[in-house]
């Protein structure tokens, strides 16, 4: 990949050709299209007692279900509550449907799952449904009580001579693995924080970002999908992968929860390390994307035969972009070219993901996702690949960088 760099002012700014060549203003108009509510909406008004959607076969596009105890619970309900904030940016999207009321609906199954610890580490994505409950109503004691139990819930898997929560757990309890994904389920501990005052939470987030930094991120913002600490030493024992191609490949989907947990750490710390963090791994990915515009499941994985995409790294990423982006734009002086270089790569990211993964005939609404390449499961639809893609489409709209059809 080319790579130039363009000083402009104050700016010194290494910009990739991919963003360069893109006339990258306009969002895929399948964003806002009406099969989005229609499709979410069949799914919704059909639930099945305990059943929540994980991911599709790959011939006809049908959900799988699975029970609450999966670490993917709580997509499905937070895409009826993108929905809510959907219908509120564009009122002619809304469909006539009660969102607010089926999000929250499906967010009551996961009420007794809140102490059960079956969820590991991704309690922070669990608790998605219960942050925007709070965004619409700051008092719901339910959602309150929910967020405040799943963060002591990974506090309780903090290890201080590690300096990390653990990711899953292992046979060898000295064995203490903590994947890249784990930076998404640190905004728990914050907003438990900002509930109850308590900073231990807040300062378990930084101490892992910070390990994360250290260990996992490589010198050119690349990274690790597993580090292998020693629980009673704190030494690292391993670096190597689970979903991606090789020990030292960099799996896509790991890459955009870097990209977006980092931003998030910047959001919530405004310690500047995150936000140079998150810039590094961007830049990774930006790079990392073949002239095609299409994410590989892992950007090291042989071409030939051709690898599988993931349409859900794609939309993590534009997403975890997007927030980039605002980031660039939140500082004094706004740092406005590099917040529309973010946002000019989250709409190409989109727009040549969408073309390749949109399935009017599917349940989901996305094909050519990666669950777990190495298990065999890939060229299906996933929930989180279509509740980031419905997430990026309201950020571009509260963004002001497009408007309603
Ligand atoms: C509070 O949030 C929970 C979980 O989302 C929901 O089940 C409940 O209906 C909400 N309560 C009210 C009064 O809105
Ligand atoms: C703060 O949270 C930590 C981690 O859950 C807990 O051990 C501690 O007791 C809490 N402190 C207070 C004052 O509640
Ligand atoms: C961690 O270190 C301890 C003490 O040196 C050792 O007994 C244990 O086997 C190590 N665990 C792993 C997984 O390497
Ligand atoms: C990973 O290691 C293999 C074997 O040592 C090497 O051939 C390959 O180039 C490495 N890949 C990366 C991305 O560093
Ligand atoms: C996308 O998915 C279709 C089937 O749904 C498949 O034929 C195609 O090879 C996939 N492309 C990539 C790049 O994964
Ligand atoms: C503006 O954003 C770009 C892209 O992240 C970055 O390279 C540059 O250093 C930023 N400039 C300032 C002044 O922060």
């Amino acid at each position: 990949m080319r790579r130039q760099t363009i000083s402009k002012g104050y700016l010194s700014i290494s910009l990739t050709s991919i963003a360069l060549s893109a006339c990258a203003s306009t969002p895929p108009v399948e964003l806002y299209s009406p099969l989005i509510g229609q499709k979410v909406f069949k799914i919704a008004s059909a639930e099945v007692a305990n059943q929540y959607p994980q991911y599709t076969d790959t011939v006809n596009g049908i959900w799988k279900y699975f029970d609450q105890n999966t670490w993917t619970v709580g997509f499905f309900p937070t895409t009826l509550y993108a929905l809510n904030t959907r219908a509120k940016l564009c009122p002619s999207l809304a469909g006539g449907h009660d969102w607010l009321s089926l999000g929250r609906q499906w967010a009551t199954g996961e009420i007794p799952f809140e102490v059960v610890n079956g969820l590991q580490h991704d309690v922070g994505f669990a608790s998605f449904p219960f942050q925007e409950e709070l965004v619409v109503n700051p008092n719901n004691k339910t959602a309150i009580t929910a967020i405040n139990n799943f963060a002591t819930d990974l506090a309780k898997r903090y290890n201080a001579v590690v300096g990390c929560t653990r990711s899953w757990d292992s046979a060898d309890p000295t064995d203490f693995q903590v994947i890249i994904d784990n930076m998404m389920n640190l905004e728990i501990l914050y907003a438990s924080t900002a509930l109850t005052g308590n900073n231990t939470l807040r300062q378990i987030a930084i101490s892992h970002a910070d390990k994360t930094i250290a260990n996992h991120i490589r010198a050119d913002g690349s990274s690790f999908h597993v580090v292998e600490y020693n629980s009673t030493t704190g030494a690292v024992i391993r670096r190597r992968t689970s979903q991606g191609y090789a020990d030292n490949s960099t799996w896509s989907r790991g890459q955009s929860w870097g990209i977006y947990g980092f931003a998030t750490m910047y959001q919530n710390s405004k310690l500047p390390r995150y936000l140079d963090t998150s810039r590094r791994m961007a830049n990774y990915f930006l790079n990392a994307v073949p002239s095609t515009g299409i994410v590989p499941w892992d950007f090291n994985a042989p071409t030939s035969p051709p690898r599988p995409a993931d349409s859900s790294a794609a939309n993590i990423a534009a997403t975890g972009l997007l927030l980039l982006s605002r980031l660039e734009g939140s500082l004094s002086p706004p740092n406005v070219t590099g917040a529309k270089f973010w946002s000019d790569a989250a709409i190409k990211l989109l727009s040549d993901n969408t073309k390749l993964a949109w399935r009017p005939a599917w349940q989901s609404l996305l094909a050519n996702g990666t669950v777990n390449k190495p298990a065999g499961n890939s060229l299906t639809g996933i929930v989180y690949g279509d509740y980031y893609f419905i997430k990026a489409g309201n950020d571009l709209l509260s963004m002001g960088l497009t408007s309603c059809p």
